[in-house]
């Protein structure tokens, strides 16, 4: 019996230690916020790394930005079809290309961004799963957004609804 209590207390430990370090506040039993942390650590944190600082020069911070904490739908567009051209953040300039993420489900996004606006000392409210789906289902065209111009596309499309 002690070796698989010894055991699951380590497995335990582990998990406790990896949540806290990637989320640098604490640990959380929230799957959506699994799933947040989950995503980041796989296709945001090479860039702009495990504290949301980025890399001065190359890839900017997502603490207490404007694209980060501002408009919804500007964040979810940024998110699925990425970005590139000049942009100013916390007053460093960035000209540099960031990939599109439309490969993640729209739980994956809602999840990540969720996880971005309430991590690294921001603090917004949540971005849903209907809310991704809302903003992807209105895009239309292909390739990345130009910064200038993705700077006013703001806002949650309502859904089409269809009447006999
Ligand atoms: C390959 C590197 C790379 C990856 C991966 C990446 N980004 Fe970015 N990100 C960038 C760059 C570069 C910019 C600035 C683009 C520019 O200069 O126009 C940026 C800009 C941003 C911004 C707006 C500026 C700011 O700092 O507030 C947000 C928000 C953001 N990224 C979030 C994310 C999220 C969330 C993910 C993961 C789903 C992600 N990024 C993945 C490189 C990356």
């Amino acid at each position: 019996m002690r070796t698989p209590i010894f055991l699951s207390r380590h497995v335990f430990l582990v998990l406790i230690v990896s949540l806290v370090s990637v989320l640098g506040t604490g640990c959380s039993e929230d799957p959506a916020l699994a799933t947040g942390i989950d995503v980041y650590s796989k296709y945001c944190v090479t860039c702009h790394q495990a504290d949301g600082a980025g890399i001065p020069g190359a890839f900017p911070t997502l603490q207490d930005t404007e694209w980060v904490n501002g408009d919804k739908g500007r964040l979810i567009r940024l998110v699925l079809r990425g970005m590139q051209g000049p942009i100013e953040v916390k007053g460093e300039s960035f000209s540099n290309v960031m990939i599109p993420h439309d490969f993640l489900s729209d739980v994956q996004v809602a999840a990540v961004i969720t996880f971005v606006r309430q991590g690294f000392s921001n603090n917004s409210d949540e971005v849903t799963e209907d809310e991704v789906m809302r903003v992807r289902s209105s895009l239309t065209g292909k390739g990345l957004f130009m910064a200038s111009e993705l700077k006013f596309r703001t806002g949650i499309p309502e859904l089409e609804v269809e009447t006999e």
